[in-house]
This record gives structure tokens, C-alpha cells and sequence, in this order.
């Protein structure tokens, strides 16, 4: 029991007095609950879960090594606060090497952060004041977002449609909006659409930021994870670094989720403040994870071979879901299918409609134990990740045939 006042105490943003009354269930506690569900209905038939966004593997051996040897020194026992020099010139170099990046200096436009995730967290606290906006892109991670809101700040939100290549136009934005909008945040390759942007977008993306004033944040997460095509970084334009900042993450090209290790190279005005602000919120990464990480970052390799298989994945799974009749289409990178939910599915004459891509994902989930996430933002969609779990290539292939052979019973209609 709480003492009655706690609940008096709480703020605004969070949702003051009513604070945990909500009974509104959200989307990922309904997937976790669906799944527990079709488990318990049906435990003769192995769930395929495909709504992880996270590797299915451990990091790499020579990365758990490195961890493993600087874990035991002394040297890298304490705060790390905004330091692990190796780790800033491990990030510079793999700039170089994986976008042709040269001209990153590791003591002023790069800083460590403990998974990008609070890198968003940290940006608004620099920027935004009562009334400002961000320019974001929906569906999409909404971190940095939420955290403008928590300063009183606003979102504008730019949808990714397939007309537009899952591009934002950033040409319909209103101009109230503009001459209030502070940062516009990028996520190329996009989480949960799968897309890539062009060079050219960069282009447009950074002539837009210099003319209205405005920092861009590029979510890089998945920049590396590349199917086709070379990894584009938005320091490949010309003048861009004056404006912007990208976000790298260990977490998802190197398999190392938990280790929670990135770092926000750019601007070195911006990554300061982003320093200050870290200063004030956490400690830094434990020195030996960044060592490792320092490892890792030298090892591009790793992620090419990881970046090989969600490929092989991909192919995989785009067949089984187009003999379907789905309208699946290889992303150029990333681990995530973005694909249109049908509208319905028809079994022995019985026809079973979906209002919405949550409809399609639980129906998917508790009557073929195939775990999605939907997304409705910008119609009726589902995600796909290719992180599910499965040992070597005949395991692969025996899922996608898995896969296959259940949608196979169904007639669906889009
Ligand atoms: C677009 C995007 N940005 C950031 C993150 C967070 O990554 P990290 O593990 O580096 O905090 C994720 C994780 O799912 C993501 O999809």
C-alpha cells in the first residue's frame, strides 16, 4: 500500500492524480497478452515470433573477449563520465571506413551514449522550450518526441506513405509550424517501414533544415544494416555536419542490445550540449563496454555478416508472404518487412474481416501463432522482423516454409 498523497504527487506529464488509472491496454502489452494466450490455446503449435526488434544472437566472439579482458582491469574501474577516448576514435575511424566519413574529430563531434535511446531522451532537454515543436515522421520510435512534450514542447507529425517512399514531404509542412519547429528527427533506415533514404533526401532534408532554422537528429540504428547499396550517412553532404547530428547504436549491427553502447557524432555545438546534458543525467558507459565496443566499431566486418543473414531472411520471408498474395517488397536495409494488412481472410467459406493492422496482427497471433506489430498510423500495416529465432540456414528456410504453409489455408483479400 502507498500513502493516499502519492497519488496527488504525480505530474502533469505523466498524468498527475490519474496516474496508473488508465485501463487502456497498449500495443505491445496486447501482443505480449496474445501471444500467452495462443501459447496456452495451442501448445502443440511453436509460436513464430516476428514482433522482436531485437537480434536474435549474441555479439561476436572477439567483442565478448574484449569485454571479458577490460572487465578485469583496474584502469577501467570508475566513472567513465563523458570520456573513453578509444571508444570516441573507434566511432571517427568507423565513420571513415563504413560512410567515407573523414572529417570527424573524436575530441569534439563525438560522444558515447548509453544506447541511443537516451541520446533521444537528452536532445529536447538542449532545445526545446514551452511551445516548440519537433518535426517528426509517423509511424516511427517516438523517444524524442515524448521527451519534447515532457518540456511543454509539441510534435508535428510527418506521415510516411508508400506514394512517398516512406519519405516525409517536407514541403507540406505548415509554416505556422515551421517558425516554431526547432528539430527535425529523421530515422533512415526507418524503423518500422523498412525504408532507406537517398542521398538526395539528405540533400533536400539538410537545404530544409538551413533554410527554416532548424537541427536535424538522424536515428542511424539500423545505417549499416544494408542489403543494397552502399551505408549512407547524412555527413555524406556536403555542409551537413553545420546542422546535424546522427545518432549510431552497437545495439542492433553488432548484435549488443543489452550492452547499451552508441555514441551522437556531428555538430560539435550540439554534441557539447548533449555532453552537458549527459553530464547531468548519467555517469558514462562502463570504460570496458566501451573498449569492447571500440572492438567492435573496428570490426565492420561483424555487421556485414549479420547484415548477410537478415538478408537471406528477407528473401525468405518476401517469398512466402507473396505466394500469399501480400505485397512484400525487400527493404534496401534494416530488419524490418513493412507490409499492407489484408482486409480479409476466408477458411472453409468463413470469412474473417480486419478493420485495422492490430486486427490482422492479433488474428495472426491467436489463430497461427505468427507474432507482428501493427501499425495504423498511416493505414493498415504490419511489421515483419527477421530477428526471429532460428540456428543456421536450414532453420531459416524450415520457418519461412512454416510461415508459408499456415497462410497458405487462408484466401485473403487486400
Ligand atoms: C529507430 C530506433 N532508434 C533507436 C532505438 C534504440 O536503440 P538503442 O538500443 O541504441 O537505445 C531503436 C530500438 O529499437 C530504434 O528502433
Amino acid at each position: 500500500m502507498s500513502d493516499p498523497y502519492i497519488q496527488e504527487l504525480f505530474a502533469e506529464r505523466i498524468g498527475g492524480n490519474q496516474y496508473g488509472k488508465s485501463t487502456a491496454i497498449y500495443k505491445f502489452e496486447k501482443i505480449k497478452r496474445a501471444k500467452k494466450a495462443a501459447r496456452e490455446a495451442k501448445p502443440d503449435i511453436d509460436l513464430i515470433d516476428m514482433g522482436v526488434g531485437e537480434p536474435d544472437e549474441m555479439a561476436f566472439p572477439i567483442v565478448v573477449e574484449a569485454l571479458q579482458s577490460e572487465a578485469a582491469k583496474p584502469e577501467n574501474r570508475g566513472y567513465a563520465d563523458n570520456g573513453g577516448e578509444d571508444f570516441k576514435e573507434a566511432a571517427a575511424k568507423y565513420m571513415a571506413e563504413v560512410f567515407g566519413v573523414s572529417d570527424i574529430d573524436p575530441k569534439t563531434d563525438v560522444l558515447h551514449s548509453i544506447g541511443s535511446k537516451t541520446a533521444l531522451n537528452m536532445i529536447p532537454a538542449c532545445f526545446i522550450n514551452p511551445g516548440d515543436y519537433v518535426l517528426m515522421t509517423v509511424p516511427g520510435y517516438p523517444v524524442l518526441g515524448t521527451h519534447a512534450k515532457y518540456y511543454g514542447g509539441e510534435v508535428y507529425n510527418m506521415p510516411l506513405t508508400a506514394e512517398n517512399v516512406f519519405l516525409p514531404d517536407l514541403k507540406s509542412v505548415p509554416s505556422d509550424v515551421l517558425a516554431k519547429a526547432k528539430i527535425l528527427v529523421l530515422n533512415y533506415p526507418n524503423n518500422p517501414t523498412g525504408a532507406s533514404a537517398t542521398l538526395r533526401f539528405f540533400e533536400e532534408a539538410v537545404a530544409f533544415a538551413k533554410a527554416n532554422d532548424l537541427i536535424i537528429v538522424q536515428d542511424a540504428a539500423y545505417a549499416s544494416l544494408i542489403f543494397e547499396g552502399a551505408p549512407v550517412s547524412i555527413f555524406q553532404v556536403p555542409g551537413a555536419k553545420d546542422v546535424a547530428i546522427e545518432l549510431h547504436s552497437l545495439s542492433k549491427s553488432y548484435n549488443m542490445t543489452g550492452w547499451r553502447i552508441g555514441f551522437v557524432v556531428g555538430n560539435p555545438l550540439i554534441v557539447k550540449a548533449y555532453g552537458d546534458m549527459k553530464d547531468n543525467s548519467d555517469s558514462g558507459q562502463f570504460l570496458a563496454i566501451q573498449k569492447a565496443g571500440a572492438v567492435a566499431l573496428a570490426n565492420p566486418k561483424i555487421t556485414e555478416e549479420i547484415a548477410a543473414k537478415y538478408s537471406r531472411r528477407m528473401d525468405l520471408l518476401v517469398d512466402a508472404l507473396r505466394q500469399n498474395g501480400f505485397e512484400a517488397t525487400k527493404p534496401k536495409g534494416s530488419f524490418f518487412l513493412y507490409v499492407a494488412a489484408p482486409k480479409s481472410a476466408t477458411i472453409d467459406g468463413e470469412t474473417t474481416e480486419f478493420a485495422s493492422g492490430e486486427a490482422f496482427s492479433q488474428w495472426l497471433i491467436t489463430n497461427e501463432l505468427i507474432s507482428t506489430v501493427p501499425w495504423d498510423d498511416c493505414g493498415s500495416f504490419v511489421r515483419f522482423s527477421v530477428t526471429f529465432a532460428a540456428k543456421g540456414e536450414e532453420a531459416e528456410k524450415a520457418i519461412a516454409a512454416e510461415i508459408g504453409a499456415r497462410l497458405s489455408k487462408y484466401a485473403f483479400s487486400f
